[in-house]
This record gives structure tokens, sequence and C-alpha cells, in this order.
């Protein structure tokens, strides 16, 4: 039997929710917080009926009700920072500006038992400037997830130059028993972006380039990669559906 991990979810945002979601489908006992009411209700409405959430899961038949049931059950939606301190695993989810990010890890180091993982979903900061803002930087470490996060396999794990193997393994481990398909990647300062994000906002540059240049516009230049490569969604599509949560 699998052992009961708490998970704690800073910010309930576009990605919180769809973290939350994930985490809670798998077994995982799940706090989400955020300091906005607001937030907390749509992030509860997103993972019950959001167009990725747990009722359109067992409309496509990977879910039953009862699951569904349960794993909203596992989600807690909470104003207090403090139901955070006690999980195993607490993944950052707020907006991707660095102050904020260091000094809610510094929060966090300050308050959650020493042996609890800090990870962030940071789109590209480096991790070694997170994990410096505590006194664990062994058990920080980059979980960069895609959205739609109940959808997407992509889970991009950045090892920054102090992050334990332990810590690795255990975030890969739980990877994998949410569905998703962890890649270890090494942490960069040099570049914001890790992998994905780097090769994508190259590809977005080009594609802007193109749409500036007349050649062609913004929606054709989606379709041509949507049939040519058999894509999603275009560059343009893809980074609408990213900040809106596809919905
Ligand atoms: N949107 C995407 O496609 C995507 C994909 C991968 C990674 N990311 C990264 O995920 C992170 C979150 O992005 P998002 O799109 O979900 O943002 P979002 O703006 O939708 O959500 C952020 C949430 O954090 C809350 N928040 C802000 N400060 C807080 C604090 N100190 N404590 C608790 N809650 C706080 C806000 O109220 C908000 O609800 C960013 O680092 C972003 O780069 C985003």
């Amino acid at each position: 039997m699998e052992t009961t991990i708490t998970a704690g979810v800073l910010g309930a945002g576009v990605m919180g929710a769809g973290i939350a979601q994930v985490l809670a489908t798998a077994g995982l006992e799940v706090h989400c917080h955020d300091v906005s009411h607001d937030a907390l209700a749509a992030a509860r409405e997103l993972i019950d009926t959001g167009r990725f959430g747990v009722r359109s899961a067992v409309e496509r038949g990977k879910l039953t009700a009862v699951e569904a049931d349960e794993a909203l059950d596992r989600v807690s939606f909470t104003e207090r920072p403090e139901d955070l301190h006690r999980c195993d695993l607490v993944i950052e989810a707020i907006p991707e500006r660095l102050d904020l990010k260091i000094a809610a890890f510094r929060a966090l180091d300050r308050h959650c038992r020493p042996e609890t993982i800090l990870a962030t979903n940071s789109s590209g900061f480096p991790v070694s400037a997170i994990a410096a803002a505590t006194d664990r930087p062994d058990r920080v470490v980059g979980w960069h997830w895609a959205s739609p996060a109940p959808v997407m396999r992509f889970a991009e794990i950045v090892r920054g130059p102090s992050t334990s193997d332990e810590t690795v393994e255990t975030v890969s481990a739980l990877a994998r028993r949410a569905g998703k398909n962890p890649i270890v990647v090494e942490d960069t300062a040099m570049a914001w972006g890790y992998v994905a994000n780097r090769v994508y906002a190259a590809m977005i540059r080009e594609a802007r380039r193109v749409a500036d240049e007349g050649i062609a516009t913004r929606e054709e230049i989606d379709q041509l990669m949507v049939d040519c490569f058999r894509w999603p969604a275009g560059p343009f599509g893809m980074t609408r559906g990213a900040t809106s949560g596809w919905s």
C-alpha cells in the first residue's frame, strides 16, 4: 500500500489548482493555500467542474464518479499559511517574480518541518537563487509543470547545485505516481527557462518576427505549425491558453 503523503500547494491560480487536483487524484492529502479568497473559490470550481476538472475526467472515462468525489474531498482550500507547515512536500505556484518566490521560500523554510521538501513551479528562475533563501538547499528542487496540469505529462525536475539525490528521487517518484513523465535537468544560473521554456521562447521569438515582417498573420502561423507538426496549438495560441488556463 502506498503511504499517505501530505502536500501543500502555495498559490491557487491556474497552475496551483491543477497541481492540487493532480496530487489529490494520485491519493495525496492536499492543502491548497492562497492569499486570495476569490482565487481559492475559483480553484475549487476549476478542480470540480472546470474544463480539465474531475467531473470532466469522469465524462472522459479517466475517473469514476466516486474517485472524483474522493479526490475533491482530499483537497482543503485554505487562507491559513500555517496549514502548509506540517506537509511532507510544498509546491510553490505563486506569480513568476523572483522577489516573491524568495520571500515565500524564506517563510516556508522558517515554518515547515526540517524534512519538508520545498519545490518551485517557477517557469525558469535558477533553483539555486530560490534555495539560497533557505537553510535546506538540499531539499529545494524545481518541479516545473505544464498547463493544463491535469492533462500534460510534462514534469521538468530541476536539480539545483545543492539539491540532494534523495530529494530528486522523492519528487520524481511522486511525479510518476501522479502519471507524469519526470525528466531531471540541471539548474542554470545563465538563462531563464530551464529546458522547455528556453526552447519555447526561441520559437515564440521567431514566430513574432515572422508576423512582424508581414509574412503571415498570427492566426496563419498558428495554423501552419499545427498542420505541419501536429502541435495541439500554434505558438500564439499556446501563449494565450497557458495564461488563461485553456478555459
Ligand atoms: N500558466 C502557465 O502556463 C504556467 C506553466 C508552468 C509554470 N507556470 C508558473 O507557475 C507559477 C504560477 O503561475 P500561474 O499561471 O498559476 O499564476 P496565477 O497568477 O494564475 O496564480 C498565482 C496565485 O498565487 C497567489 N499568490 C500570490 N502571492 C502569494 C503568496 N505569497 N502566498 C500565497 N498565494 C499567493 C495569487 O493570489 C494567485 O492566485 C509561476 O511561477 C509561473 O511562471 C505557469
